[in-house]
């Protein structure tokens, strides 16, 4: 394994995030806002690098509880504050932060264009939002993909859709790139072993789905319709950002011609 970010519960993990703290010229007292942080180590990771202070929150207070834990063991307690809230409901003021974190499909769970648009509020003009989130990798994409990624209860968008969605809301992407292979072997590697643990309580239906995605992504061409897409993008009130250009797609070799 290449890796070692286990507490990560996506594909992604420190690197992304100290990229993030680096591209976003994030130092020490820096604001940090985390969404959804799971199990708390992208938090962690961030004050540890930069004695950076990070409000990091989770809708599920036993991944709060665990970040908590985490933090105050490592010694990073005097720069985190964990706590449980619902990511649609954002109300902690405006124009605070110099980094609003989504990592791990935050923005796909709380709703992307109202996460983006209220990231924007939280934001300082001329700061970053730092996201890792699940994309198509085409318009085609087959039905039992859809299916295994839940779309219906979620939306997925095209990277150049992404990109349009964040200028609409006045962000200039400063950083953008796919993560790598490696990246979701990690993260599938990883949710296989827990599911099959049988310490582990997790539920049927979770245990279910995630098999049939691992299953989708390996076996049923998943690979060659999603992708985790990584971006670090500014907030550019002041200045215009240019549109991405009308019909700009990414060329596939075996959709030529169409
Ligand atoms: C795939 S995990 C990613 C966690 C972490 N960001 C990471 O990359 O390891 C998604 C997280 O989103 C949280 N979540 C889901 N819906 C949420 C919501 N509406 N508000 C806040 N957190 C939410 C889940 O509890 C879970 O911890």
């Amino acid at each position: 394994m290449i890796t070692d970010d286990f507490d990560y519960l996506a594909p992604g993990g420190r690197s992304y995030t100290l990229a993030s703290g680096r591209l976003s010229g994030i130092k020490k007292n820096s604001r940090v806002l985390e969404i959804a942080c799971g199990r708390g180590a992208a938090a962690c990771a961030l004050a540890e690098a930069y004695k950076c202070r990070v409000d990091a929150f989770d809708i599920d207070p036993v991944m709060v509880e665990h970040s908590m834990e985490t933090s105050n063991k490592l010694g990073f307690g005097e720069f985190t504050n964990f706590f449980v809230k619902d990511g649609r409901d954002m109300d902690f003021g405006e124009g605070k932060y110099d980094l609003v974190l989504a990592e791990g499909g935050a923005l796909t769970y709380i709703g992307r264009e109202e996460g983006i648009a209220r990231a924007a509020d939280l934001l300082k003009e001329g700061k970053c939002l730092a996201l890792t989130d699940l994309i198509y990798l085409r318009d085609d994409v087959p039905q039992p993909v859809r299916d295994a990624y839940e779309e219906g209860v979620y939306t997925y968008l095209t990277e150049i859709r992404y990109r349009k969605l964040l200028e609409a809301y006045d962000f200039e992407v400063v950083f953008a790139s796919m993560l790598p292979q490696s990246a979701w072997d990690r993260y599938y590697a990883q949710m296989r072993r827990q599911v099959m643990n049988p310490k582990n309580r997790f539920t049927k239906d979770f245990k279910d789905s995630m098999m049939r995605e691992i299953d989708v992504y390996y076996n049923y061409g998943g690979m060659f319709s999603v992708g985790y897409f990584y971006a670090v993008a500014r907030l550019s009130r002041n200045k215009r950002v240019k549109p991405a250009g009308e019909g700009l797609r990414i060329p596939l070799a075996f959709s030529y011609g169409h």
